[in-house]
């Protein structure tokens, strides 16, 4: 397995390129099951989750046509509406294929993704959306089967905000016969990108960005070019790695626009932060102050970058408490973090970090896409050598992540 070694203590300085939003580009992708005619999506960003993605689409008899960040699906051959175990396991977000082909083919397989190392991950809500839109659903032998002639359009209510139940509602709702409200929906920017998209394709959605999403079901969707947008979690762990080096770094195309809660922490760390239509610059402190933060739904402090936050506290002034609200079980890192000379208290879902002078760089495990983040920032404020294991969960979610550290000056390569 890959490990990525990163010789600590250097200031981040220049400028790179955002990617587009893995989150955003996972819906929009499984969007083009909903119609028979070509999509194609832009700004589409090289990372495995998206590739596992494509591979699920394609054994269902979608035409994938892959061109740089751009990606054609044909959906007009669909003829296997299942979503194999072998497959799901690897990425759980592949339950984003259950509500398009319920609307488009009357019938879904697909596996139940299982937890992950961050939580159980349960689809309950995904499920009881689609059955009160007359879906005929039952778990067995480790698959959702559902099936509906036509669903129909109902008022949703989710018992708690989820990003991807909306999305899946949202999609099956698109073709339904008659109005669907969802109440309690994600307001996450991903969702309102990809409510932009099934527009595009001829959806009649109202709300969009608000947590009451109006869809009236129209009788078919067609094809549409549409760009994903910029990745702010991206974004966000690269201003964090900016920050707790003492750096000065521009991030292009993308936008701060969505990371208001993560720029209002940063600046209160004591970081300058000058933004442009499509870039980003941080001018960080020698030192920065410790900042306390509670996760929630957007438009509050985003739960993928609390990791990156817990690294950052662990070298800056003072304590800091953090409160994880979402999942129950995203403290992985701190345990690695601690392997690096960081002090760090858990206590349920708060964990108490004292910052300290200095880290020192050690071998740490990756067990999770963000809480590895943590461990790549905490390695380049480490003095010495850290090495990183497991990375593939960083390639998950983080295009050419050495590449753009480079670029940022950080001395980081990977060993195989
Ligand atoms: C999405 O996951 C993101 N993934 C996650 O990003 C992100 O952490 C999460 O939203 C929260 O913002 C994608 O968009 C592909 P939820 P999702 O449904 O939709 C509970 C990353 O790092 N819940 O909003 O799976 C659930 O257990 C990933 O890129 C139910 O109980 O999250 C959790 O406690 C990690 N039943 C809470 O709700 C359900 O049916 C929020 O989960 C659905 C969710």
């Amino acid at each position: 397995m890959d490990k990525l070694l990163i010789e600590g203590g250097v200031r981040l300085q220049g400028e790179v390129a955002m990617s587009g939003a893995k989150n955003a580009a996972l819906p929009i992708l499984c969007a083009a099951l909903l119609t028979r005619d070509p999509v194609t999506f832009t700004n589409v960003p090289q990372l495995n989750d998206i590739a596992t993605l494509l591979k699920l689409i394609g054994q269902m008899g979608v035409k994938v046509e892959r061109d740089g960040d751009a990606v054609t699906l044909d959906a007009s051959g669909l003829d296997n509406p299942v979503a194999p175990y072998e497959l799901v396991k690897t990425m759980r977000a592949s339950i984003l294929v259950l509500g398009p082909l319920v609307a488009r083919c009357g019938e879904a397989r697909v596996s139940l993704p299982g937890g992950c190392a961050i939580g159980a991950r349960p689809v309950d809500q995904h499920i009881k959306g689609l059955q009160a839109m007359g879906a005929e659903v039952s778990v067995e032998h480790g698959y959702v089967h559902a099936v509906a002639t036509r669903l129909k359009g109902a008022r949703l209510f989710t018992d708690m905000v989820t990003v991807t139940g909306t999305e899946n509602l949202m999609m099956a709702a698109c073709l339904a016969d008659g109005d669907t409200v969802i109440e309690n929906a994600a307001r996450e920017p991903e969702v309102a990108d990809l409510a932009h998209c099934l527009i595009a394709m001829g959806a009649d959605i109202s709300g969009v960005g608000t947590d009451m999403i109006r869809i009236r079901g129209v009788e078919r969707l067609h094809g549409a070019t549409h760009r994903v947008m910029p990745d702010r979690i991206e974004t966000g762990t690269y201003l964090c790695a900016i920050a707790a080096t003492g750096g000065d770094g521009r991030l292009t195309g993308t936008s701060a626009s969505y990371l208001e809660a993560v720029i209002d922490k940063l600046t209160d760390a004591g970081c300058r932060i000058d933004t442009e239509p499509d870039a980003i610059r941080l001018r960080a402190p020698a030192r920065l102050k410790a900042v306390n933060l509670r996760t929630a739904p957007y438009p509050a402090f985003p739960t993928d970058m609390q990791a990156q936050f817990m690294a950052l506290n662990a070298v800056a002034d003072g304590t800091a408490v953090i409160r994880e609200t979402i999942f129950e079980n995203r403290f992985m890192h701190a345990v690695e973090l601690q392997r690096l000379g960081a002090d760090i208290g858990i206590d349920g879902n708060t964990a108490v970090v004292q910052g300290v002078a200095s880290l020192q760089g050690a071998t740490v495990m990756a067990t999770d896409l963000r809480a590895s983040a943590s461990l790549v920032i905490a390695g380049l404020v480490a003095e010495g050598e850290t090495v990183i294991e497991r990375i593939y969960h960083l390639d998950r979610g983080y295009e050419r992540l050495e590449e753009k550290l480079a670029r940022l000056g950080a001395h980081a390569r990977r060993i195989h």
